[in-house]
């Protein structure tokens, strides 16, 4: 088995509004160990299914910094709550190499189902409160792009541009 290939900024996909998962059948349970094997493979912290094409509200998480790996499969993934305010560099796998200061709740709740359709609640703080953010966000469709201003924005078009020029995007 092979990681999957990530989507880029550009791609319709990215922008979908991913649709809930009604039942864990084999495929969702195939599609979450493909997606962690990718995360793994790039490395990153968090792949959302729709970065892989697939828009459907699943995402994988691992903020194990240590090492040691701290794999999370969330499907139907629901922020309930935030509190706090944090700001800090984010990047994303499918905007690879470009990073941005984005403001972030610093401490969230999220409801979800794991892989074996057992309801849980993960309340995360810093890197694990940024990622669940940013990953809920793209089974939204929402990038963190989003959240720049004007120039920031042009900026990162432009260096999109000049890649995809290099044959790079
Ligand atoms: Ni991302």
């Amino acid at each position: 088995m092979c990681a999957l290939k990530i989507c880029k900024l550009g791609e319709p996909v990215l922008r979908q509004k991913c649709k809930a998962v009604k039942e864990i059948t084999p495929e969702v349970r195939l599609l979450i160990s493909d997606m962690l094997r990718t995360l793994y493979a790039v490395p990153g912290v968090g792949l959302a299914a729709n970065q892989v094409g697939v828009p459907v509200r699943v995402c994988v998480i691992d903020v194990g910094l240590d090492g040691k790996r701290q794999p999370m499969a969330l499907i139907n993934p629901v922020l309930v709550k935030g509190e706090g305010k944090m700001e800090a560099e984010e990047g994303c796998l499918s905007l690879p190499g470009m990073w941005a200061p984005v403001k972030r709740f610093k401490k969230v709740q999220v409801n979800a189902i794991n892989e074996m359709g057992i309801p849980v609640t993960i309340v995360g703080e810093d890197l694990l409160a940024r990622a669940l953010q940013h990953e809920i966000d793209h089974l939204n469709g929402k990038m963190f792009i989003d959240y720049l201003t004007a120039p920031q924005k042009k900026a990162i078009a432009k260096e999109i541009k000049d890649r995809k020029k290099k044959g790079e995007w």
